[in-house]
């Protein structure tokens, strides 16, 4: 099914790498489907404690991997999703592996660390039946795409360091690509009108989900 109108605010990834670059960060939150912008005290916290960031980072884009590979297990059935989300699984253990080898530069050891309740909060939102909760999890993970390419796109503006900032920039495009490709991916489930109103109502949800736990500093804490 037509997926045109799911998408139609979802953004060339080089477009908001060029915004963001124009110091146009404010203007992304919109065009990524986010309901609400990541408020200046994330910004703040997340530059004070940028190796934890750091760390926690390593860890999302090797979920964002392992994500896409639980994906292809759980649905054969869905021929269309096999060979975008094998892509992006890779595409995310290569993200890992720059993570891994910038903190190796930097002395930041990897390790196991307490997770941000995020994911598992977007969860519980989740429809319990199929399609609807396929629709939903690809849903969310465009969500989550958008939070992380819009926090990468502020760490990029933001980050004192030169060499993070380019690091930071670069890694925005895919993730702007990637919330498009999941969008488009629920798209194929069911009517453009649906998934667009289910993507604003779980938008909504995801903004509240963000910004509501700050007790820890991670990619997406509040
Ligand atoms: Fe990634
Ligand atoms: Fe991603």
């Amino acid at each position: 099914m037509a997926a045109d109108t799911t998408t139609s605010a979802a953004p060339d990834g080089g477009f908001v790498g060029a915004l963001v670059a124009a110091g146009a960060a404010s203007y992304v939150p919109r065009m990524l489907n986010l309901a609400a912008p990541t408020r200046a005290s994330w910004t703040e916290r997340a530059i004070e404690n940028l190796d934890v960031v750091l760390l926690d980072h390593a860890h999302c884009e090797k979920k964002a991997a392992g994500m896409a590979v639980r994906l292809l297990f759980r649905y054969p059935q869905h021929v269309f999703l096999q060979d975008p989300l094998s892509r992006l699984a890779r595409e995310e253990l290569g993200h890992f592996e720059e993570v891994l080898r910038l903190m190796q530069k930097r002395g930041i050891a990897f390790g196991r660390q307490k997770p941000s309740p995020y994911a598992g909060k977007l969860r519980q939102r989740l429809r319990a039946q199929d399609p609807e909760q396929l629709i939903d999890t690809l849903l969310c993970c465009a969500l989550i795409e958008a939070r992380s390419c819009e926090r990468l796109g502020l760490l990029a503006e933001r980050v004192p360091d030169a060499e993070l900032a380019r690091f930071y920039a670069g890694l925005l495009a895919a993730e702007a690509r990637h919330h498009r490709l999941f969008a488009d991916l629920a798209g194929q489930l069911a009517d453009a009108a649906s998934v667009r109103a289910r993507l604003l109502e779980l938008a909504e949800w995801e903004a509240e989900v963000v910004a509501a736990d700050s007790s820890i500093v991670r990619m997406h804490s509040g």
